[in-house]
């Protein structure tokens, strides 16, 4: 569904290099990236900040070609058959709209309609069956610019899997939405894949987004694959401190604490402490219980998100 090989992209930028003088300079966003995604697959795609993320999108898309390398995408080159590849493809910007801001919902799904050249009947089947899923029935007549940002973003949604693509690609479909929008969201992305075989690409800073629907996970940083390969690969390529939370009885005091181990916080009886990946928690447990009079004790695995910070970080993992 995907295949990238040896892409790179470069933009020239003006520089100050001195009080007058102007230089351009170039800079490369996305380093000889390399990768395939097969049909069916759902793949979130990590980095920090400026990675290259949005910048190997817009090139999947057509929306930017690349200065070097070959991208194929349902087999075509994006950026020369981009007119082909918008019927096999869906694509969602979180941080903007593609629907019309003064058009009611119905009438933009009307418009793409007409782009896409969806016959009359199979619009009318397949906007009923989104309709239902995403819960667009209230607001399917309120223009755009009323609609709040959850409900705006399933209209999006909508919009781009009105044409049913074999592919659908998320830059940050969930940013900015509340809990519940999430939910709705997440819910309705696992389902699309799991039963329409939507091959799905989501770039995302929401770790939740990624533990709830990725199989597969691609981490870039400074436009290079860090890593590629499942959720439980990625914890264990960067093991990261688990956290043990410990409540003493009375008001008596932590003590007892092994080399190593950090008191990260304390609230009243309630202490939480960072076990890091070479310490064994239950040596922990036995000696924080031996030294002092414990009520309860909670043993938290990393999350993700600390697995990938220290991915980003580049620290290495503990032997
Ligand atoms: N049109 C452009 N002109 C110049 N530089 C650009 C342009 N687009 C992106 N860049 C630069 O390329 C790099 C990668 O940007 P990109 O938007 O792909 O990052 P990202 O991974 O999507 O980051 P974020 O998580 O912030 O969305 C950044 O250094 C960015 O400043
Ligand atoms: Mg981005």
């Amino acid at each position: 569904m995907i295949q990238l090989s040896e892409v790179s992209k470069t933009f020239p930028v003006r520089q100050k290099t001195g009080r007058l003088r102007r230089g351009r300079t170039l800079v490369t966003a996305v380093d000889k990236i390399g990768f395939e995604v097969s049909p069916g697959e759902f793949v979130g795609y990590l980095g920090p900040n400026g990675a290259g993320k949005s910048t190997t999108i817009k090139m999947l898309t057509g929306i930017l070609s690349p200065s070097s390398g070959r991208v194929r995408v349902a087999g075509l080159d994006p950026s020369r058959r981009r007119t082909e590849l918008a019927l096999r493809l869906g694509v969602v910007f979180g941080q903007r709209t593609t629907l019309w801001w003064d058009l009611p919902l119905r009438d933009s799904f009307a418009l793409i309609r007409h782009l896409y050249k969806v016959d009359q009947r199979r619009f009318a089947a397949r906007l009923a069956e989104l309709t239902e899923l995403l819960d667009l029935g209230p607001f399917l007549g309120t223009p755009v610019r009323q609609l709040s940002l959850g409900q705006r973003m399933r209209g999006d949604l909508t919009a781009a899997l009105l044409h049913s693509p074999a592919l659908l690609v998320l830059d940050e479909p969930t940013i900015g939405l509340d809990v519940v929008s999430k939910a709705t969201v997440r819910e309705f992305l696992a389902r699309i894949n799991a039963e329409e075989g939507t091959t799905v690409l989501l770039t995302t800073h929401d770790l939740g987004d990624i533990e709830r629907l990725c199989r597969r996970v691609m981490v870039i940083d400074h436009g290079r694959v860090a890593f590629d390969g499942t959720l439980d690969e990625l914890r264990a390529t960067a093991p990261a401190d688990r956290t043990l939370i410990v409540d003493l009885a009375g008001d008596g005091v932590l003590a007892g604490l092994p080399d190593g181990v950090r008191l990260v916080r304390r609230e009243g009886p309630r202490s939480w402490l960072a076990v890091p990946p070479d310490v064994s928690a239950a040596s922990v447990v036995a000696d924080v219980a031996r030294a002092c009079d414990v009520a309860d004790i909670a043993l938290r695995e990393p999350d993700i998100e600390d697995v990938v910070t220290r991915l980003y970080r580049g620290s290495p993992a503990p032997a």
